[in-house]
């Protein structure tokens, strides 16, 4: 049912009767096919002057002889102006089609069978332990999210990874400051802030008494041998973590497939060192082990420490190798923030060198960075924002603004958690996904401009038309939803697959979300300016009422794709 295309292969049909050897194809056509700027104009419109050195004739000339040979049932009417081929639908025909193929497949529209067979893993949120989630992890795990949920969509096998954080000398000053000043129950009720409360003092103390510092490396060394004790704390450390960060994962219905995160990689290092060394492609440098990437204007990359410790990037290698063979993956994204451009970069020349020519089915997929009301956020001047804290914030004020406008509603903490959380992702995910975000609360909570609630309202306005006629029953007349309005609706409807494979080609699920937002606007414009249910009319009645519902279903579906529930009642 994508109409763009119907509408190419008939061009291009005419075009083959009405010029010999004319080599046209339907997609050629639909590559050219604009949407012109006033509905007077059509809907859509072949601009003809792109053909005429190919043709050797003048626009208009072409327009013409397309305009004559054109004959289909879908086409209501061609117009030429200028050198431009008008093509007006038959609405009443298009708006059956549409709105029969969305409701023929609820909750599939814009799905697609393309993955099939085929796996993609997913690296995202990927969190450090004993750091906790504030608002600059919110992209990662959201574009990730949404990206898993599209991939599914399509068809294909996801994996989804949590690669976590959990590696590196600052664990054994951890624990070394917790042997000293900390204790169970604080841990325990504290979460993560009391390990960062610990850490913080590790390092005031060891400014004093510099001592520390090897005592923390100590702790360290422990943790790399495996010594139990040392063991037991840091697993406990990343228990005490992990469940922290559960509460916030629950609020967004975020899940993942597997935490293998960088300690999972210690002992699966050795190969790929191995590997590099053969091809050669290791460089000794003031004692440490680097890939030399000058050639490709980049600096070189430390893959083994003069004490022989692994890096960030060796265990990536890693990473890659394994998920490789474990999950024979047909493309494997990393949704991470644009800091770290560099680092993928250089990790996909490495396996290139290497001679891995699946490293062409990796991709950086990166974002900007958050700001919070008008502030970059800092760690080291105290402003940050945590995202539990937000997630709460966010389910208050909308809770607040339920009870100021429907008091009534059954159920209002669950449909204040949906719009409050659902505010604050859609806000994330409206966006290309590297511009900068600047969060502002009267941006994010606003029922009227493009925010989550906007649409959520909308979705809950087409359920209450639904259930106030769910005791009509006709068989519907399409010809009653020909006017401009109902046609805006039904050409979002239409291009809604085609936008779903855009977002997944470029892993970009803003084009959902805006996608979804100017189907409800224009399902919006079109309840305000017509009556959807009319007494004498039950034919009429019916179609508007179908074409209700499918809006609800494709703005639902856009919603879930980016990770925002549906309430049904608002
Ligand atoms: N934990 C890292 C950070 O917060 C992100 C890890 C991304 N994934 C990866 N495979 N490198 O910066």
């Amino acid at each position: 049912m994508d109409m763009k295309k119907i509408i190419a292969r008939h061009i291009a049909e005419a075009a083959k009767s009405s010029f010999e050897g004319c080599a046209m194809q339907t997609q050629d056509v639909a590559a050219m096919l604009e949407i012109p700027p006033e509905k007077k104009l059509g809907d859509y419109a072949l601009p003809c002057f792109k053909l005429s050195k190919t043709l050797r004739k003048a626009p208009p000339a072409i327009a013409s002889a397309l305009a004559e040979h054109i004959a289909c049932e879908e086409i209501e009417r061609v117009q030429v102006v200028g050198g431009y081929l008008n093509v007006f639908l038959n609405r009443g025909q298009l708006a059956k089609g549409i709105v029969e193929a969305v409701l023929s497949q609820p909750g599939r529209w814009g799905s697609s069978s393309e993955g099939v067979g085929k796996t993609v893993c997913l690296d995202y949120s990927s969190i450090n332990i004993a750091k906790r989630f504030h608002i600059g992890h919110l992209s990662t795990t959201m574009i990730g999210h949404s990206l898993r949920r599209i991939y599914d969509f399509c068809g294909y096998k996801t994996v989804s990874i949590n690669h976590l954080g959990d590696w590196g000398t600052q664990f054994g000053k951890m624990i070394c400051a917790y042997k000293k000043w900390g204790n169970r129950e604080q841990v325990e009720a504290g979460g993560v802030q009391a390990m960062v409360d610990l850490y913080v003092r590790f390092h005031q103390e060891a400014e004093k008494d510099p001592a520390l510092e090897d005592e923390g490396r100590a702790w360290f060394k422990r943790i790399e041998d495996g010594d139990e004790e040392a063991m037991s704390i840091f697993t406990w450390f990343k228990e005490v973590t992990l469940k922290d960060t559960q509460r916030v994962y629950d609020m967004l219905g975020v899940t993942f497939d597997s935490y293998a995160g960088e300690s999972f990689y210690n002992d699966k290092m050795e190969p790929v060192v191995r590997e590099l060394r053969e091809k050669g492609l290791l460089t000794k440098s003031q004692g440490a082990e680097v890939v030399m990437l000058d050639e490709y204007g980049m600096p070189p990359a430390i893959v083994l420490r003069s004490d022989g410790a692994t890096l960030y990037i060796t265990r990536d290698l890693a990473a890659a190798f394994y998920r490789h063979h474990t999950y024979h993956f047909d493309k494997c994204l990393y949704v991470v923030a644009y800091q770290q451009n560099l680092h993928f970069k250089q990790l996909f020349k490495i396996l290139e060198l290497m001679g891995h020519e699946w490293y062409q089915n990796m991709e950086h997929v990166s974002f900007g960075m958050v700001s919070y009301e008008g502030r970059a956020l800092s760690t080291r001047e105290g402003y940050v924002v945590y995202l539990e804290d937000l997630l709460n914030r966010a389910v208050e004020k909308a809770r607040e603004i339920i009870e100021e406008k429907s008091p009534n509603l059954p159920n209002k903490d669950e449909v204040a958690r949906q719009v409050g959380v659902g505010a604050v992702v859609y806000f994330d995910l409206h966006n290309d996904r590297n511009k900068d975000i600047d969060f502002r609360w009267e941006r994010a909570l606003n029922f009227d401009g493009e925010t989550g609630p906007y649409v959520q309202y909308t979705h809950a306005r087409c359920c209450s038309v639904l259930r106030k006629a769910a005791h009509l029953s006709a068989k519907p007349d399409y010809s009653a939803v020909t006017d401009d309005e109902a046609s805006d609706v039904l050409m979002l409807l239409s291009r809604f697959p085609e936008t779903v494979s855009k977002a997944m080609e470029q892993s970009e699920p803003s084009l959902i979300t805006r996608h979804t937002t100017q189907l409800a606007q224009a399902y919006n414009k079109y309840y305000f300016e017509h009556r959807i249910v009319e007494e004498s009319d039950p034919a009429g009645t019916a179609a508007r009422l179908a074409l209700t519902s499918a809006v609800r279903d494709v703005i639902r579906t856009g919603l879930y794709l980016i990770g925002v529930e549906a309430p049904e009642r608002m």
